[in-house]
């Protein structure tokens, strides 16, 4: 069975008539794992079958937590694999790297003086990641979510297509835009640039966060996020574990004594249980009740077998395209620049036209 999500999408409600238009973005600061591939590059994939994508990898935010990282340039091409092995099109559409297209930067640097500080007060992955000394973490990790809002903004994107943890990003990228549309209101018509009933220049995106596994848990944990940052590779699947390993991970994920439930509700306070049912549906383009239905009742250990058979079928020629991609930089090399030609094409005249709303000369 091929996974085919139900994207329910809800209309961009200030500017309804502007072309839909899907971004998203994803770090090259490790490996990449099951979270990333259920929460984000699946639906990247899908999406592709009714809008016009754009599919990034965000070097630029790879430095905000650690500036200095020997791997970058082998990170950029892996994410670029992934992509292209998940069933990225980058002859359809574009598949580049953030700091080829300079205006992302530039545009970043006009929300920063948008944002509000109280507004990036409240950002939970900044205080996640900055810890507990604060004091010593980098200007770029504090304004990390204003550019993330320049790259969706900088498509006029309409869609965005995230894990359940960039949810707070997207209301903040859509705070900016409102401000921006609203403070620079009256530039904006004058210079005939607005769209849609409210004459705003910028969308407010819409997130797509929905489907059985937008938050994909730790293998050891069902309290902790699966990431890549977790010191444990038993936490998590990577995109690249051959199925020996993938199996043995299953194999030794963390699990409760009671037999599954056959109702999603007697997963309630069973986080692992729940996780890996949730995995399970996502792989499998089904929902939690249907695996329930199937699986309700029965031990852990014939589920596990079950979810690693799965699992290596649709993961298993992922990982194997990716090791032949990667060996081949050249070929990578040649899609990120074609991509970064027509990323700017699309992001010029839009970068332009704020810059004749602020008022810069140019
Ligand atoms: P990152 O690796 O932080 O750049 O994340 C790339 C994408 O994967 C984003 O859309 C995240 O929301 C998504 N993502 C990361 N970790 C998880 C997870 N554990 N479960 C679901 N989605 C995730
Ligand atoms: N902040 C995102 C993450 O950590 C990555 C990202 C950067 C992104 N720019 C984006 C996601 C634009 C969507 C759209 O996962």
């Amino acid at each position: 069975m091929s996974y085919e999500p139900q994207l329910e999408m809800a209309e961009p409600k200030l500017v309804p008539g502007i072309t839909q238009r899907v971004f998203s973005g994803i770090q090259p600061t490790g490996n990449l794992h099951l979270g990333n591939y259920l929460g984000a590059i699946v639906k990247f994939v899908a999406l592709q079958a009714t809008h016009e994508c754009v599919y990034c990898v965000v070097d630029e935010h790879a430095i905000t937590a650690q500036h200095v990282q020997p791997e970058l340039p082998q990170q950029i091409r892996e994410v670029t694999a992934a992509f292209l092995a998940a069933g990225i099109d980058p002859a359809k559409h574009i598949v580049f790297n953030q700091s080829r297209v300079h205006q992302h930067a530039e545009l970043a640097w006009v929300f920063n003086c948008i944002a509000r500080l109280g507004w990036l007060n409240r950002m939970t992955q900044f205080k996640d990641k900055a810890g507990k000394d604060r004091e010593n973490a980098s200007l770029g990790l504090y304004a990390y979510p204003s550019l993330m809002a320049a790259d969706i903004l900088l498509y006029r994107a309409t869609h965005v297509p995230v894990g359940e943890d960039q949810k707070q990003h997207l209301e903040l990228t859509r705070d900016i835009a409102t401000k921006f549309n609203n403070d620079f209101g009256g530039r904006i018509a004058d210079l005939g640039l607005g769209v849609g009933e409210t004459n705003g220049y910028f969308p407010l995106p819409e997130p797509i966060i929905q489907g059985p596994a937008t938050r994909v848990m730790s293998l050891r944990d069902g309290a902790k996020k699966m990431s890549k940052s977790d010191p444990s590779d038993y936490s998590r699947i990577n995109l690249n574990d051959d199925g020996d390993t993938i199996a043995q991970k299953l194999r030794k994920a963390k699990t409760d004594p009671e037999p599954l439930p056959s109702e999603e509700k007697g997963l309630e306070g069973r986080p692992e249980a729940e996780n890996l049912v949730g995995i399970y549906a996502a792989l499998a383009g089904s929902s939690k009740a249907a695996v329930l239905g199937d699986f309700g009742g029965g031990q852990f250990s014939a589920f596990k077998q079950a979810l690693t058979d799965l699992a290596v079928e649709k993961l298993g020629p992922i990982g194997k395209r990716m090791k032949e991609l990667t060996a081949d930089p050249a070929y990578i090399d040649s899609v990120l620049r074609d991509g970064a030609e027509r990323a700017t094409a699309i992001a010029a005249p839009i970068m332009n036209d704020v810059k004749d709303i602020v008022g810069f000369l140019r």
